[in-house]
């Protein structure tokens, strides 16, 4: 998509977004709510218009829909509806029947995200992450090329969103390209190949989590019994930028860990050792400029 601008009235939803996703890519959209994420997975998924800029999908434009491109795109939105009676069998069955396809692909489909268990239980006794995971389900039905999913995991417990990451883990694996709006920062950071931080209707970041974070330059920490080591004896070390008490423990400032950490070995037991490495976190928090505080 390039230069792609929304407004609603007075606001900006997009203002000006420019990114590119490549087959097979895990693309992590992230950002805080009302930063214009599910606009951009509207627009990129043919239901919305966009005011301005072009978008490209499979080499062809989403707007106006188009039955061809559809068949390829599989989505998950914030709002899925389902056939609350049904079970979930049935749900995904009437889904399969309205795309034309085999009821057969429903069963496929509940295996594919753990839910088998739950065939013959009723859509509205499902829990949430199980309704979440019947979502993706349905997004799936027809083999789609392209998935988007519109923050999936807000508002599950931490248990349903591992389980949820298991399955999005093995789609990734099929190689699909998945888009995938969050504002989880973990979760970008533990499923993204690559990242578009999203604030004010603007990318303010795009890179892998990894660069992200290494574009900080935030140190990582590694936190020693003080017991056992000096200041002196860890300021010694090469690498070493700052050594401080905290605690009962020594904690080292440095941004090269794999340098320090075998000359560390040398004067403490290495099990001994905590390491606390930068998270996309502070990366997050510096580009949406509310983290100045944070880690200073
Ligand atoms: N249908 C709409 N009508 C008017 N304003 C909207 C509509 N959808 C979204 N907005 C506004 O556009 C901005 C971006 O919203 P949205 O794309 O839903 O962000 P996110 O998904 O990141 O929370 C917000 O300020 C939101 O209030
Ligand atoms: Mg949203």
């Amino acid at each position: 998509m390039d230069g792609v601008t929304k407004r609603y009235g007075e606001v900006t939803a997009l203002d000006g977004v420019s990114l590119d996703v490549r087959r097979g890519e895990f693309f992590g959209v992230l950002g805080p709510n009302g930063a214009g994420k599910t606009t951009l997975v509207e627009i990129v998924g043919g239901m919305r218009e966009a005011d301005a800029g072009t978008v490209t999908v499979f080499g062809q434009s989403p707007w106006p829909r188009d039955t061809a491109l559809l068949a390829r795109i599989g989505v998950q939105t914030q709002a899925s509806a389902f056939f609350a009676r049904l079970t979930a069998r049935e749900h995904l069955r009437t889904v399969a029947a309205l795309y034309g396809m085999d009821p057969a692909t429903a069963t496929t489909a509940l295996e594919r995200v753990s839910l088998t268990e739950k065939a013959d239980a009723r859509v509205d006794h499902l829990s949430g992450g199980q309704r979440q995971r019947l979502a993706v389900a349905t997004a799936l039905l027809h083999e789609p090329d392209l998935i988007f999913l519109d923050e999936p995991t807000a508002a599950l417990d931490p248990e349903a969103r591992r389980e949820l990451w298991v399955v999005l883990r093995s789609l990734r694996a099929e190689g699909r390209t998945i888009i995938y709006t969050t504002h989880y920062l973990e979760e970008a950071e533990a499923l993204c190949d690559r990242v578009a931080i999203i604030a004010g209707g603007r990318v303010v970041a795009l890179d892998t989590p990894r660069n992200l974070i290494r574009s900080l330059a935030a140190p990582t920490r590694l936190l020693v019994p003080a017991a056992g080591l000096s200041t002196d004896a860890a300021l010694a070390l090469a690498g070493v930028d700052r050594a401080t008490v905290e605690g009962d423990d020594l904690a080292l400032e440095t941004t090269v860990p794999n340098r320090v950490l075998p000359a560390l070995g040398d004067l403490v037991d290495i099990d001994t050792v905590t390491v606390r490495t930068p998270t996309l976190e502070d990366a997050y928090l510096t580009l949406t400029g509310t983290g100045s505080e944070h880690h200073r």
